[in-house]
This record gives structure tokens, sequence and C-alpha cells, in this order.
């Protein structure tokens, strides 16, 4: 690729000016804090240009971790009016001023890939981090796991806030006294690029619940009506372990319990797999129904290690529906919308992580994805999301995570950093 150093360049441009010097902010204005998985993302993106930095990354995120095991989603270092909700509306219980829900748990696999890029430099970074994230992956197990399956208790959980995942979960809420509050989102982005009022509503309302019973978890068990086991989190967890234990036997650790968790985690992700639709799903914990939708989180299974036939062809017939994929939606399925979200659109970072199962398994579709989300960016800039159909940059501008994963993974010069 031509431009591919001049590339470089301006996403390392990108990451420095959303730098806080001990976090980074996925991108100004519309994500004024620094974001969980966002972190972790941000992290390998900085691998390449300082290691220490890049455990700082995942240093200050830790930091944050509760008590019970949680760490949030958000991390409310300042306060910041162009985001909405802020701490007050949250109520977090940390250390630190936060939000009251998790994200998807990728700290610990890209912990690993430091360790594997300098084990020298990163075996003591790793192991000050490694009880924390144990602890951690330990609280999903307690609290999350329906059939071995993760749950979601927030659609914010997944990181795919307006997935139709959560469709037919989030239409049972009714949003009663959820009252006045003003988006901030709106005002930095096309109301069409984002979720709906109607999810909005079921968002705050969830959030306020949370506030109320001080994010305990054994209320929330009994009291959340949102509760739905997801291919994201389940996936992504599985992951985490399968490197948490790698790590942890490569500094010595008692491992035991991660090899466990393992067994319930691949068990949980048999009980996603909907025959319906010949495809791993998300299922309503409260109800078992299926959500019928084959989202690019479906396409997480190698990254977890587990391969399906009707897997492979679920992704090559998509992957030819579209000029970029993956999307974050069958373009078949009715509820398609290329513009919005999560409903459609394209994400670097989805793209890197099936791509790097699909290489542990061979498939030489991991280097098209590569190939292809490289090009993506090339043509249409370090977006937070990209229109599947044509490529068209959406939602925020400048942001970490794609910049990061460019550097880390999709750059041509990603593998002599
Ligand atoms: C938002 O505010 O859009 C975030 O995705 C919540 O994490």
């Amino acid at each position: 690729m031509k431009n591919a150093d001049k590339l470089d360049a301006l996403a390392k441009e990108i990451m420095s000016g959303n730098d806080k010097g001990h976090y980074t902010i996925p991108t100004k204005g519309l994500y004024p804090y620094q974001w969980n998985w966002d972190s972790a993302f941000a992290a390998i993106g900085f691998a390449g240009i300082s290691m220490d930095r890049a455990w700082i990354e995942l240093e200050t995120l830790m930091a944050a971790q509760w008590s019970d095991g949680m760490v949030p989603h958000i991390i409310f270092h300042t306060v910041d009016d162009s985001y909405f909700p802020g701490p007050d509306v949250w109520g977090g219980v940390g250390p630190v001023p936060s939000s009251g829900v998790t994200q998807p748990p990728v700290a610990a696999t890209m912990a690993r890939q430091l360790y594997l890029k300098d084990p020298q430099f990163s075996r003591d970074r790793a192991d000050a981090l490694f009880d924390g994230l144990l602890k951690w992956h330990r609280w999903f197990m307690d609290w999350r796991l329906d059939k071995g399956a993760v749950c979601v208790t927030h659609p914010w959980e997944a990181g795919r806030d307006n997935a139709p995942d959560w469709d037919g979960p989030m239409a049972r809420i009714d949003p009663q006294g959820v009252g006045e509050y003003t988006r901030r989102d709106t005002a930095h982005v096309d109301s069409a690029m984002r979720p709906t009022k109607f999810d909005y509503d079921r968002y705050i309302w969830l959030v306020n619940m949370g506030n109320r019973l001080k994010w305990n978890q054994q209320a929330l068990l009994k009291e959340n009506p949102f509760r739905v086991a997801d291919p994201t989190m389940t996936f992504i967890l599985l992951r985490a372990q399968r490197d948490l234990l790698a790590l942890g036997q490569d500094l010595g650790k008692d491992v035991g319990s991660i090899e466990a968790d393992i067994r319930i985690l691949e068990a949980g992700c048999q009980s996603l797999w909907n025959d319906a639709t010949s495809a791993y799903d998300s299922r309503d914990a409260h109800t078992g129904e299926w959500a019928n939708s084959i989202s690019n989180a479906s396409f997480l299974c190698w990254y977890a290690g587990i391969d399906k036939s009707e897997m492979r062809k679920a992704y090559d017939r998509i992957m030819k529906s579209c000029q970029f994929g993956v999307p974050s939606l069958d373009p078949d399925s009715d509820r398609f919308d290329a513009r919005r979200y999560w409903r459609g659109p394209v994400w670097g970072i989805m793209n890197m992580m099936i791509a790097m199962g699909m290489q542990e398994h061979n498939m030489p579709q991991a280097d098209e994805l590569k190939n292809s989300t490289a090009g993506l960016i090339s043509e249409h800039g370090f977006a937070e999301y990209f229109n599947p159909l044509d490529g068209a940059p959406a939602g925020g501008k400048s942001f970490t995570w794609t910049a990061a994963i460019w550097l880390a993974w999709a750059s041509p010069n990603a593998s002599k950093t």
C-alpha cells in the first residue's frame, strides 16, 4: 500500500491527540472518558510506540476495578459535559467514579499480546495485573452465566449498543419514570447513525435501576428484566480465559480454576447455537427466545477457538453481499441498516478479532479481511465505523481504536513494529 507510512503517522497522531497521559479517550466530544475495551485496544496500538505507555493504559483501567471484581465500562477521570449519562446518573460504587456495568473483557488477550511482543519488558507488568484480571473473569463466572454462556445485563455491556440481539428484551421494558434527559451523542454525530430514542429511554431506565440497587449483583439478578446470553461476551471471555491461562503458565501462577472455567464456557458457546439460523446467536436468558441475528459477534467463534463449517459458509455468503465486511448484521436481514451503529456498519476492532481467530484456524479469509480493512481505512479514514455497502465513514472521527488496530494489525507495516 502506497500510503502506509503516512497512515501510520496519522494513526499515531490520532492516538497522541486522544492520549490523556495515563489513559486514552476514544474520541473528543462524543466519548470524552476512558472506555474499557477501547483502552485494551489502545494498549496494543501503543505497543509499537512505547511499551511502557501500552502497559500504563491497562494499569489505569484495572485500577478502576471494583471490590467485587467488576471492571467498569466507563471511567470518569474528569467531569465533561459533552457526554450523557455522566457519573452522577450512574452512581458507580468503585474506587474512582465510573459506570456500573462492564464491557467485553479483551484486556487479558491484549495483555498477552503485549507480553508476547516483549516478554522481558512485560513480565513484571503482566505479573502485577494477573490477579485483577483473574478476579474480573471470576466475577463473570459467578454472576453472569446462563447455561455456561455469558449474559449482558445492559446493551452497553456487549459494546454492541443497538444490535438487533436486544430488540425482544428491550421491547418488554416499560421505561416508566425515566423522565426528561438531554442526549449529547446526537450533538456530535448524525442521529441516523446512532441508537433511537426508544433505545435510549431503556438504556437510561436500566442505569437508573442499577443505581437504585447500588449495583448489587444479587439484587440485579432478581430485578433486572434484561439478561441476554450473548456471543460477544461469551466468545471474548472464553478467548480471554485461554490467554490468561497461557500468561499464568508463563508467569508460574496457579491456573487450575481457569482450566475449569474454560470447560464451562466451551459448553456455554454450544448453548448459543441457533438451529433455525444455523449460526451462533443471542438468547434471552429470561424467556429462552432467540434473537435470530447473524452478527459480526457470531463470527468471533474462531477467536474463541471454536470452528463450525456452517459459520464458514455464513461468513462467505455475507462477505459476498457487501463491498466491505464484516457487517455488524447480515445484510439479508430486514433489520439491516447500513449506517446505524451496530445494525449494519463495519467495525475495525471486530474485524481484527475475527481475523485473529481465522488466522489461528489457517483460514485464507484472515488475510483477505486484513487487506480489506486496510483498504477501508486507507480510503475512508480512521472513523469509528463504516458503511459496509460503500465504505462511507460513520460515527465519531479520529477514533483511537481504529488507529490502534491499524498500527497493531491492518497496516502493512504492522508486523514490522
Ligand atoms: C455510548 O454512550 O454510546 C456508549 O456506547 C456507551 O458505552
